[in-house]
């Protein structure tokens, strides 16, 4: 089937073009060119936060800050049953266990308090929250509760650039919040991605970790570290993104309510509630089939060439991946799968029009 509304849009503009341009010129094209550290200072800046590390992608962020948390062989870490594959594999990377917990209900992807509170052993290292297609997820309680625990919490805000919950930009109240900058993203390099945190000591450990180990005055493999960097070219593109961040986020919630209201009312689909103190960035709409599964609803859609993404990513709950399945031989997460069978994602970026409305809500309606 042919796909007429797919689930990503790219926007590039002249800027951009010239920014990339302006870097291409200078011939310092590394991931320790100045366009880089650039870029670093106004991620810091837009996000409100002390440190911006650029770095290739978001499995690289998420990887960088397992490592600058020191998280090893034999240590735990706590993962939402419903995050996507690639939140989970840097935790393999570093050779430590997932623990996958239920989300609070089968409409929300915040962590289960109740839940983890029974999954915390003396081996957790970090707890990764997971706000998934943009959609605010856990709140400052989370944060309250593991430093009860005296346990970091890593954001994997990929999908969540501008996303907010109680006044703050998702990512920026974990001790490392994770992005990813892939083509799909609204801050989007192609590939890339970039960790935020407040913590100076924990920056540091992101700059020598993604640059080989090198410190300041030092050589490479002073400590542990890998080539994590960002291209200068990317940095250039992605500052230049950055610029309008605000207004794509601003355009998307626009569209994520017009795509909302069009579908209101319909039998079997109820919006996917966001929370009271919240607001999504807009990356996809989300609705969840009050019939049961939404498996009727996402082949629909994609006959009618409409990307939605459960069906086509084969989304499952993680301790059902191949990959992962061995590290959680006896887990059920009831509100995880219940989330998982029911949810339905339709895209609301800058490329979807009044005549994508109309088919939507015609595969919809069956
Ligand atoms: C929630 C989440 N985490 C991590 C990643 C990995 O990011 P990247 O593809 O940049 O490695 C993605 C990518 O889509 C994601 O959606």
């Amino acid at each position: 089937m042919m796909i007429i509304l797919d689930n990503e849009h790219v926007l590039v503009n002249e800027s951009d073009h010239a920014a990339v341009r302006e870097v291409l010129d200078s011939l310092d094209l590394s991931g320790t060119g100045s366009a880089v550290a650039e870029y670093e200072d106004d991620l810091a800046f837009w996000f409100g936060v002390d440190h911006a590390i650029a770095c290739s992608s978001g499995t690289a962020a998420l990887h960088l800050a397992l490592l600058a948390l020191d998280v090893a062989v034999a240590d735990e870490v706590i993962i939402p049953a419903t995050a996507p594959v690639m939140t989970a594999m840097p935790v393999l990377a570093v050779g430590a266990t997932p623990v996958f917990v239920d989300v609070a209900t089968s409409t929300s992807f915040a962590l289960d308090h109740g839940d983890l509170a029974t999954k915390i052993t003396p081996q957790t290292r970090a707890i990764i929250a997971v706000p998934m297609w943009g959609y605010p997820a856990d709140g400052p309680d989370l944060v309250d509760v593991c430093k009860g625990w005296g346990i970091p919490i890593i954001e994997d805000a990929a999908q969540a650039h501008g996303t907010m919950v109680a006044e703050h930009y998702v990512g920026t109240r974990a001790t490392v919040g994770c992005f990813s900058t892939h083509n799909r993203k609204l801050l989007s390099t192609g590939e890339g991605g970039f960790c935020l945190t407040a913590d100076p000591a924990i920056a540091q450990r992101l700059r020598e970790l993604r640059n080989v180990g090198k410190r300041p005055g030092e050589g490479f493999g002073a400590v542990f570290g890998l080539n994590y960097k960002l291209p200068s070219l990317s940095a250039a593109l992605g500052r230049s993104q950055l610029a309008r961040l605000g207004t794509r986020v601003a355009d998307r919630r626009a569209t994520l309510r017009s795509v909302t209201e069009h579908v209101a009312g319909m039998a079997g689909l109820e919006p996917f509630p966001i929370r009271s103190d919240g607001l999504p960035n807009g990356y996809s709409t989300l609705f969840r089939s009050s019939t049961g599964t939404a498996r009727p609803i996402a082949e629909r859609l994609g006959a009618a060439g409409v990307a939605s993404d459960p069906l086509r990513y084969g989304y499952k709950a993680l301790y059902q991946v191949p990959a992962l399945a061995r590290h959680a031989p006896a887990t059920r997460c009831a509100n995880a799968e219940r989330l998982i069978e029911t949810v339905v994602t339709i895209p609301c970026h800058e490329g979807v029009g009044p005549q994508h409305l109309g088919r939507i809500a015609a595969a919809l309606r069956g």
